[in-house]
Parts: structure tokens; C-alpha cells; sequence
């Protein structure tokens, strides 16, 4: 496994696999890699002929500074986390090398960027954009690979990918989760024990909801999730919705999607948690 740090470094290597013939699998990431990551990697190594990984903690995507401040960095355990995975070249670019200036485009996603993340995270994901777009010229990769527990994030990320004209195909990977449910994250690393053991209530209560339709409303599964979440001294909810899973916009009725997904975002102290599942 190779590791990198400039964009020229990078381009090089990954020419010399695309002149042997070689699709390129691409696994963008912040570090403090889990086996969430790992599964995308894996899933990278059956699809296409060499793995490349990025690993550099966004700032332009950060609306909150302490978030930033606090994501955890450790690109020594990162690497070793690698060295059993199909990951054969490590992209660790500074801040520099990725925003020489600054990124002043603003990108337009409509309705779709309006609502949750969108809603509560402004700029999000305009610096998500930002950053894959800018991963994705220097790597041109054949696939790319996304959590959907950052189901928005998919979804704008699939948009941006055809605004753009990228010929990478966006491939969504199913959530990992912890043997407790708790859907698998960098910032799970940031929970005390007795948080982590109270963050379990959030998968939990999401798959107990999926049970009790159809026989109660919209309505009523959206506010059971949010009050059972909430009568947890640990958890408060910032936005549980229930959505169609294509436009991404809040239903009232069951039969207003056919494919529904329920997204929430929780803060667990100072550490805030997304999940969703499918109803
Ligand atoms: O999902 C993430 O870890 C980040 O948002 C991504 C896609 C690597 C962009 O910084």
C-alpha cells in the first residue's frame, strides 16, 4: 500500500493502473476509519482492479468549528486499520493542497439540499460538493463508494455527480452497524461508554417504528420516535422525518412515496448522531 500526499503524486500512480488496464475504485473518507470504511473498501476490491483511498478531514463542509476542532485525526491508525484491506493507495492531502485558494463555487441543489442535513447544517453540503468534486478530478475514479448512512449525502452526491458530467458510478453501501444497532461512525469514537450504551436507543427505537406501521400514521410514528428518543436524559433529537426516498421530501401520508425512509439526527451530549432506516 502506497501512501501519497500531493495531487501530482496521486495522479501519477493511478495513470500507471489505468495504462495496465485497471478500473479505479474510490472510497473518499475523513479518517478514524471503522469497519463502516472498511466495508466500503471491501466492496471496492470486489468491484473494480486497484483501491484508492482519501483520507483528509474537510474544513470547508464543517459548519460548526468545535465539530471540526474535535473530529478525531489519527492518520497512523488509519493506516494500519488499511493494511488488511483491499486499499492499495492512500491519498493524505493537507489543507493546502486541496484549497490553494479558496473554493468559492456554490452549488445549486434545489430542493433536495433544503431539508434536514441541508435544513440544519447550512453549507454542508456545499462543501461536500466542493471536496468530491475536487477528489473526483484528481482521482477519476471508474466507481465511487458512499455509506448510505449519510443517506443525503448519497443522494446529493449522485446530483452533483450528474450536474458535473462525471462518468463515476456512485455506488450506495449498506449501514454498519455496532452488534447494539448503533448505525457505525468516526464520531462514535467520541461517545463515553455510557453515552455509547444510551446511543443504542436510537436504532432501536428507528426499527421499532418500521414495526408499527402501517397501523399508525405518519404522524404518529414521527412523534412516538422523537418522544421516545427524547425521554432518554442522554439523547435530544434535532429532526426525525419521514421522506420519500428519490426527492427526499417530508411525507404525511403513507401512500405518498413508494419507497419512505425515516432519517434522524441525534445529539448525544456534545456528539451529534445521524441514522435512518427504510419504512
Ligand atoms: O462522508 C464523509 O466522510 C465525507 O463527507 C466525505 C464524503 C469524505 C467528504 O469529505
Amino acid at each position: 500500500m502506497k501512501l501519497v500526499h500531493t495531487k501530482e503524486a496521486l495522479k501519477e500512480a493511478i495513470s500507471l493502473q489505468k495504462e495496465v488496464g485497471n478500473s479505479i475504485g474510490f472510497v473518499p473518507t475523513m479518517g478514524a476509519l471503522h469497519r463502516g470504511h472498511l466495508s466500503l473498501m471491501k466492496q471496492a476490491g470486489e468491484q473494480t482492479g486497484f483501491v484508492v483511498v482519501s483520507i483528509f478531514v474537510n474544513p470547508t463542509q464543517f459548519n460548526n468549528k468545535s465539530d471540526l476542532d474535535n473530529y478525531p485525526r489519527n492518520l497512523n491508525a488509519d493506516l494500519a486499520m488499511l493494511k488488511n484491506t483491499p486499499c492499495e493507495l492512500v491519498f493524505a492531502p493537507s489543507a493546502n493542497e486541496m484549497y490553494p485558494e479558496e473554493d468559492t463555487r456554490q452549488f445549486n441543489f434545489g430542493k433536495l439540499g433544503e431539508v434536514m442535513e441541508g435544513e440544519h447544517r447550512p453549507g454542508h453540503f456545499n462543501g461536500v460538493a466542493q471536496i468530491v468534486s475536487k477528489l473526483f478530478d484528481a482521482v477519476q475514479p471508474d466507481k465511487a463508494f458512499f455509506g448510505m448512512k449519510d443517506f443525503q449525502q448519497l443522494a446529493i452526491i449522485q446530483n452533483m455527480t450528474t450536474q458535473l458530467g462525471y462518468h463515476t458510478e456512485i455506488v450506495p453501501c449498506d449501514i454498519v452497524r455496532e452488534p447494539d444497532g448503533l448505525a457505525m461512525s468516526s464520531r462514535n469514537k467520541r461517545l463515553t461508554a455510557e453515552q455509547q450504551k444510551n446511543a443504542t436507543v436510537i436504532s432501536k427505537t428507528l426499527f421499532e417504528a418500521v414495526k408499527k406501521t402501517p397501523d399508525s400514521s405518519v404522524d404518529e410514528i414521527k412523534n412516538w420516535v422523537v418522544s421516545t428518543i427524547d425521554a432518554n436524559p442522554y439523547l435530544e433529537t434535532e429532526y426525525f422525518d419521514i421522506v420519500d426516498n428519490k426527492t427526499l421530501q417530508s411525507i404525511t401520508h403513507w401512500n405518498e412515496a413508494v419507497n419512505k425512509i425515516g432519517c434522524i439526527a441525534v445529539y448525544c451530549g456534545e456528539v451529534r448522531l445521524i441514522d435512518n432506516v427504510k419504512f
